[in-house]
């Protein structure tokens, strides 16, 4: 049976023979771009239909013929040895056409997985020795002239299947079609074998004088290969011809995976921008934020808008504890609401006692209601009137103070819109949320894992972490991680991030 590789220069269709490539080898060689994968995939494809194939791939240039000529891809970076030994008896045994996809391994594996699948091929029984066309692309990885860098053994294994392939694989039904870039790098015993040849474009003189020789040409009748296209080869062989002749590869169906670079414009970027993109975040994050360019409040009103639907509504439960806004909170006001009754102790005031109090670690993790019980009796203690400040705002005297919001914060100009935002979200994410604003707000580094947790009111990190990470899905911060492994969050509806920093207190004290 025949197959249509392109036309003749003549015009002809020129034809290769399967059954005479069975019993004689085809080498195809050619510098990088001059069309071997193109005229190989040309070959597979128009003959998909009648023969089985197996097609060893190094870059996984083949793996779309699946989508169109049913072959089945086996990714050999998921295989064992062992593994692409058996599956290429079981193929082999079952007639099915595999493209063996190597793109995943480094080459050493590349190797030793394609010598096994070869090898695996060669060892089946001899009643399942059917044809089949075995095309390997980059031949010289798989039989290199020399040895390389790679560990001798895994050199050895391969550089033996191929030399089984080439030499011993006709009475088995396999034959075997290579490729090259670079005869000179090509075993010899592999390439000796095939008496089937497609030269194209070639520059460098040991390839040509390689070629010549196998051709049996004088050296200087090979400088023909100099001047070919791409696409276009010289063919000499009992398969294809008795005379050599220069055929045209026709079109192909199915496009390689690996396409060809085009020329396109740069995108516009400044340095700036391409050094960032380089070397910070994987993303780059908005600016940092800048007092004296702060957003008018409606600009910023309209992207916490554009946020808040994506933060979900507090649960039923807690509707019936109407969220507080923090603006009323501000420590003066608070101050103004709560006057000292004339027995109280002197220097000892409201605000001190909710110090004292928030300073301690026991308070993280105790509920607020014991707290609160706590606060009122240091009051009462000192002849003050707690209760001028309520539970509810009591709660948010805590948030703030977990979350490390100290006067100096809150006199910063901007910061009320933080309290903003904090109030569109539900409880359990204000102190997290403030906590970070309040390190974006300084220029300060991303927080620890360790300071989240406290700013969580917890003492589980792996709690806060999860909040932290609900919050992310929500829209509500946006994490990012540095090449060097810091953190930096950006806090979306105020367009504030912090600066980079450690997630974990060991490596932020080391710097
Ligand atoms: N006969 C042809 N007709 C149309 N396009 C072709 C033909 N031969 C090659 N090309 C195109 O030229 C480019 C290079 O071809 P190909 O990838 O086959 O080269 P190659 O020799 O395999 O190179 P490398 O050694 O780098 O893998 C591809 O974009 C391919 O589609
Ligand atoms: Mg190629």
């Amino acid at each position: 049976m025949d197959v249509e590789l392109g036309t003749t220069s003549s015009g002809l269709p020129a034809l290769i023979s399967l059954e005479e490539l069975l019993a004689t080898r085809l080498l195809v060689q050619g510098n990088s771009g001059s069309g071997k994968s193109h005229l190989l995939r040309r070959l597979i494809e128009q003959s998909a239909h009648a023969v089985q194939q197996v097609v060893i791939d190094p870059e996984g240039d083949f793996a779309n013929l699946s989508q169109v000529f049913g072959h089945i891809v086996v990714d050999a970076g998921a295989q064992t040895e062992r593994g692409m030994r058996l599956i290429a008896s079981r193929a082999r045994q079952m007639r099915v056409s595999v493209v063996v996809n190597l793109e995943h391994l480094d080459t050493e594996r590349q190797m030793r997985h394609a010598g096994a699948f070869l090898n695996g091929l060669f060892d089946t029984d001899r009643q399942y020795w059917t044809p089949a066309l075995v095309v390997v692309d980059e031949a010289q990885l798989f039989a290199p002239a020399v040895a390389g860098e790679v560990a001798d053994d895994a050199r050895k294994a391969s550089l033996e299947a191929m030399t089984n392939l080439m030499c011993r694989g006709r009475k088995r039904g396999l034959a075997g079609i290579i490729a090259t870039q670079r005869l000179a790098k090509l075993a010899k015993n592999v390439a000796a074998e095939a008496s089937n040849f497609l030269m194209g474009r070639t520059f460098l003189d040991i390839d040509m004088v390689r070629a010549a020789d196998l051709l049996g040409i004088d050296r200087r009748q090979a400088e023909v290969f100099r001047d070919l296209e791409c696409g276009r080869f010289v063919g000499l062989g009992p398969a294809l011809s008795r005379r050599s002749v220069t055929i045209r590869i026709g079109d192909v169906r199915t496009r390689s995976n690996a396409g060809g670079a085009r020329l396109m414009p740069l995108p516009e970027r400044t340095p700036e921008e391409a050094r960032g993109l380089l070397f910070q975040a994987t993303t780059p994050p908005p600016s940092p934020y800048v007092p004296e360019k702060g957003m008018e409040i409606d600009a910023l009103l309209a992207t916490m808008e554009h946020c808040q639907p994506t933060v979900a509504a507090p649960p039923a439960s807690e509707a019936a504890d109407p969220v507080v806004p923090f603006a009323p909170l501000q420590m003066e006001e608070v101050r103004a609401q709560v006057s000292p009754s004339p027995e109280a102790s002197p220097g000892i005031g409201i605000d001190t006692i909710l110090d004292q109090l928030f300073a301690e670690r026991s308070t993280l993790g105790r509920p607020v209601s014991s707290l609160y019980d706590d606060f009122l009796s240091r009051c009462r203690a000192h002849r003050l009137p707690g209760r001028a400040l309520d539970v509810t705002h009591f709660r948010r005297r805590l948030i703030l103070a977990q979350a490390g919001v100290t006067p100096t914060v809150s006199a910063l100009p901007g910061w009320e819109r933080a309290i903003r935002v904090a109030d569109g979200l539900e409880e359990q994410f204000q102190g997290i949320f403030l906590h970070l604003a309040a390190a974006a707000i300084q220029a300060l580094p991303c927080p620890t894992d360790s300071t989240i947790t406290q700013a969580f009111g917890s003492h589980s990190p792996r709690r806060a972490m999860a909040a932290l990470a609900r919050m992310q899905q929500m829209g509500g911060v946006e994490i990012y991680e540095e090449l060097n492994g810091q953190r930096v969050v950006v806090l979306p509806a105020l367009q504030w991030r912090t600066a980079p920093g450690h997630a974990s207190d060991s490596l932020a004290r080391s710097g």
